[in-house]
């Protein structure tokens, strides 16, 4: 079986790459680097013997859609490509709106047309907003606060049309964090500007400054610090792969939206524990105000995907922080080496 994988140079696409070779797919991937790493891709292929196909370009752009599609049979697609900086999508909308939504449209169009049926999207816990209870389950309400998360909630609606109209069959999976690195540690996180709270900080340690800058101690919460719900980036990925065999291999396949996350939450000051104890370096610690849009508890149920698609988790907390340590301690500047 042939999936394309656009966005397959990024954090979690590259991870996933290796979850469907190790699974038996064979892997054709669209990226045009604007966050991705070719050495990502490079460290991918030697890890693989250079099992993967790798195609530089727009995910949007139909010529070289249309050159793939002459060359492989593709039996599936995972769309990981987007931009997902919260912040810069709200001083650049329609940067936003451009890659995430209007281009998914033409990719959808081109998907149609060639009668490839079976797609794995990346949402967010962004489409959630601000919850009301939690932990939050894929029927609470879609509220979300920021315009990326908008981008993914208008992907998600469009999905939810085609499959009605034209039996399009898509699962949708709303990550909450991905964190951590895979266990080779020949790739890790690596994005510009990092904004997430695991990466950063173990980038400071790395390079000897140990800081860390936590937005908010007033929340309502055991310690005052905002709650997140972390997943392993390498679960996260097993989980695209079980969602196309799923779509793929089952006639009867429907389509779905699942939430991934632990189930388990972590105060920002719990994960800074963590690191202190792993690295064994002091933390210096500042404390700012709240990030506007910042909800003080993000917890996923996950009660749905383990029901559905038989999905467990293998790795914690400690797991995650270990394995992205060993990456950020040997990648000081990220995939360019020192
Ligand atoms: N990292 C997280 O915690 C998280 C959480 C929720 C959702 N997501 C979503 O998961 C997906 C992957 O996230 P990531 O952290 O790996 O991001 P990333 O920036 O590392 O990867 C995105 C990849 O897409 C590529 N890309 C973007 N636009 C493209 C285009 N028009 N044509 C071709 N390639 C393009 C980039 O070069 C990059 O390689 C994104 O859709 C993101 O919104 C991530």
């Amino acid at each position: 079986m042939n999936i394309l994988v656009t966005g397959g140079a990024g954090y979690i696409g590259s991870h996933t790459i290796i979850s469907l070779i190790d699974n038996g797919f064979s892997v054709i991937v669209i990226d045009d680097f604007c966050s991705g790493h070719i050495e990502a891709i490079n460290a991918v292929s030697k890890y693989e013997n250079n099992k993967i196909k790798v195609y530089n370009g727009d995910f949007s752009d139909v010529d070289l859609l249309e050159g793939i599609i002459k060359k492989y049979k593709i039996n599936g697609v995972i769309h990981f490509a987007a931009h997902s900086l919260v912040g810069e999508s709200m001083d650049d909308p329609l940067k936003y709106y451009k890659n995430n939504v209007a281009k998914t449209i033409l990719l959808l169009e081109f998907l149609k047309k060639s009668g490839i049926n079976y797609f794995v999207f990346s949402s967010s816990a962004a489409v959630y907003g601000i919850p009301d209870k939690t932990p939050i389950d894929e029927m609470s309400p879609l509220n979300p606060i920021n315009v990326y998360g908008s981008t993914k909630l208008v992907v998600e609606n469009m999905l939810g049309s085609t499959d009605r109209a034209y039996g399009f069959k898509y699962i949708s999976l709303r990550y909450f964090n991905a964190a951590g690195a895979h266990k080779t540690g020949f790739i890790g996180e690596d994005h510009n500007p990092e904004t997430h709270l695991i990466p950063k900080v173990l980038k400071s340690v790395a390079i000897g400054e140990s800081k860390a800058v936590v937005f908010g101690n007033d929340y309502p919460t055991g310690d005052g610090t905002a709650i997140r719900d972390y997943i392993h980036v390498d679960d996260l990925s097993y989980a695209h792969v079980l969602s196309l065999k799923y779509l793929i291999e089952n006639e009867k396949s429907k389509s779905a939206v699942f939430n991934l996350g632990c189930e388990k939450g972590y105060s920002v000051l719990n994960i800074l524990r963590k690191i202190e104890e792993i690295t064994g370096k002091k933390l210096k610690i500042e404390f700012a105000g709240r990030r506007e849009g910042d909800p003080a508890i993000l917890v996923a149920s996950y009660k749905k995907i383990k029901e559905e698609l038989g999905f467990e988790f293998k790795y914690n907390i400690d797991d995650i922080i270990s394995s992205a340590w060993n990456w950020h301690s040997n990648h000081l500047n990220g995939y360019i080496k020192v």
